[in-house]
């Protein structure tokens, strides 16, 4: 069975704090779309947000459930965070194996920026919030692999009419 004529595929990409479950939320309204949201599902389920192993079990049930949801022609929506190159490159792949388009949306912000964003989120944290320190970002920055130009032109572009 093929895609559905709307289906699509949406990667949030982005360091905690850059605003990719606010962005889902909106995107999943607008579309509509379905959300799958890792941290929110780990806190729901009382795993603790660190426990890595466990995230990449749980990212990769996601991804077979979102090949489902967009064979059924349904938009899915990704907040994974994509950190490394070779997973947005596989999530492409695949969506265009399957036909559907592929968005990777990018969402950038300075660690002062991103500092200042979720000590405001932490005061008003709901269940699913990261608590992350200014040190913890300064390590993630470093291992964070932010998509250029070039790789950002591999994707589709969002849907006409729908706005950032
Ligand atoms: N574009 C923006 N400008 C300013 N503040 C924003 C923006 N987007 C989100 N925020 C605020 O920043 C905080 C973090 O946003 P959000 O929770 O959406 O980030 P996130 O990328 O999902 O983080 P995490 O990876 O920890 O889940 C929230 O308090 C949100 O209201
Ligand atoms: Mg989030």
């Amino acid at each position: 069975m093929g895609a559905g004529p709307e289906s699509r595929l949406i990667l949030l990409c982005g360091l905690p704090g850059s605003g990719k479950t606010t962005l889902a939320k909106r995107l999943a309204r607008e579309i509509p779309a379905v959300r799958l949201c890792p941290d929110e599902w780990l806190a729901d389920l009382g795993v603790d947000l660190f426990d890595e192993r466990t995230r990449a079990r749980l990212e990769g049930r996601f991804w077979g459930h979102a090949q489902d949801l967009l064979r059924l022609g349904q938009t899915v929506i990704l907040e994974f965070g994509f950190w490394g190159r070779s997973e947005r490159d596989e999530k492409r792949l695949a969506a265009r194996a399957l036909g559907v388009p592929v968005e990777l949306h990018y969402l950038a912000a300075s660690i002062g920026e991103l500092c200042r964003r979720l000590e405001a989120r932490s005061l008003e944290s709901g269940p699913g919030a990261v608590p992350v320190t200014r040190e913890l970002l300064e390590e993630y920055v470093e291992l964070f692999q932010a998509p250029g130009e070039d790789e950002l032109r591999l994707f589709d572009d969002p849907s006409q009419g729908r706005r950032e």
